[in-house]
């Protein structure tokens, strides 16, 4: 939890899809609660198909839950319908992972940003001209983009107009589903820098979604990390990087390479094997033990409850505590010499 009250608070939170096997159904998100402070930059990180951008999408109404809430400025938005829903929902905005996909090929990127503006109601030339000229800047774009089109333009061009699509409306709250991934290597610290940016510039929240862990590590204040619909460990993100307690965290950790080629040459094998279980017939209990190189009997009985480590930091293994011990202990090793 942040230490200061929530701007943006999910609780209990289950999405399901029908299967295209007859009859199953799919928890693409099972009892998720996650909380976001205002102006926090939160990651959500965890392996393709875990359910982060269900959550996501759930988050903003492009999903339905099954139940739990989200609650928003201290109002639960199922309680809300029509406009009063809308002007909440508004201060949520998504941000997709693909920007050739989330723009209107039809429409110049000035008219797509003034679509934005006349939903909050600035209806005047005058002022649109202004404000996508500002909007542009903002996103380090030139303002003569206003009158092209999004096949005119770069990847990266195109993600930071729909960030500035997402910055009209006066979000509070960003959800960043990959929105760096789909572009070239060689761009993605630019946006990547542009996301820290403006999220510094206007206090806005963002929770990051990423298969990056490295990214996330150095972007965040704090991360969740999700397997097979679930939270399993969360925490300060200088905390979960440096202490990992759940054995999937571990795991995670251990794929990112290394600039080291010293750490690199003595990286251990990868403990992580096999596939991701199906997620319409998920193991019981523990949804990571079929994986875990750590499993015992009582992993299958029933799922770990959280375990607080700090008062910053939990995992939701049975184990967590003595992961998380000797994590500690080696941290007071001192390192071989080269
Ligand atoms: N509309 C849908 N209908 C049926 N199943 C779906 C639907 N959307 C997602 N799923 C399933 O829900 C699970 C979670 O998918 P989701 O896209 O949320 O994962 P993800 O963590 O965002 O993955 P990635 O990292 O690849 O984007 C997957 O098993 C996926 O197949
Ligand atoms: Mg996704």
């Amino acid at each position: 939890m942040p230490d200061v009250a929530p701007l943006l608070s999910i609780q209990n939170l289950v999405t399901r899809f029908k299967s295209v096997e007859r009859g199953k159904w799919i928890t693409a998100v099972d009892d998720v609660s996650i909380s976001l402070a205002p102006g926090e930059m939160v990651g959500l990180v965890g392996e393709s198909g875990c359910g982060k951008s269900t959550l996501g999408r759930s988050i903003v109404g492009l999903e339905k839950p099954q139940s739990g809430s989200v609650i928003y400025d201290g109002v639960d938005l199922s309680t809300l319908s029509g406009r009063a829903l809308r002007q909440k929902r508004r201060a949520i905005q998504y941000v997709f992972q693909d920007p050739y996909a989330s723009l209107n090929d039809r429409q110049t990127i000035g008219e797509t940003i003034a679509e934005a503006l006349i939903i909050i109601g600035i209806n005047d030339k005058a002022e649109h001209a202004r404000l996508i000229h500002t909007l542009l800047d903002q996103v380090g774009l030139p303002a003569s983009l206003a009158e092209r089109y999004p096949r005119e333009l770069s990847g990266g061009q195109r993600q930071r107009v729909a960030i500035a699509r997402s910055l009209a409306v006066e979000p509070r709250v960003l959800i960043c589903d990959e929105p760096v991934s789909a572009l070239d290597l060689s761009i993605r610290a630019q946006v990547m820098n542009l996301f820290l940016k403006l999220h510094k510039e206007l206090n806005v929240a963002c929770l990051f979604i990423a298969h990056d862990l490295a990214l996330v590590r150095q972007a965040t204040s704090r991360t969740y990390v999700m397997y097979l619909g679930r939270i399993i460990e969360e925490g300060r993100s200088d905390e979960l990087y440096a202490r990992p307690s759940h054995p999937y965290t571990q795991a995670l950790l251990a794929s990112i390479p290394s600039a080291d080629p010293r750490i690199e040459a003595n990286r251990p094998p990868p403990s992580i094997f096999g596939e991701i279980p199906s997620p319409t017939n998920p193991p019981s209990g523990c949804r990571f033990r079929t994986r875990c190189p750590q499993a015992m009997e009582i992993c299958a009985a029933t799922p770990p409850e959280a375990v607080r480590l700090t008062p910053s930091h939990s995992a939701r293994c049975v184990i967590a505590g003595d992961i998380y011990q000797k994590n500690k202990a080696a941290d007071h090793v001192e390192p071989v010499p080269a």
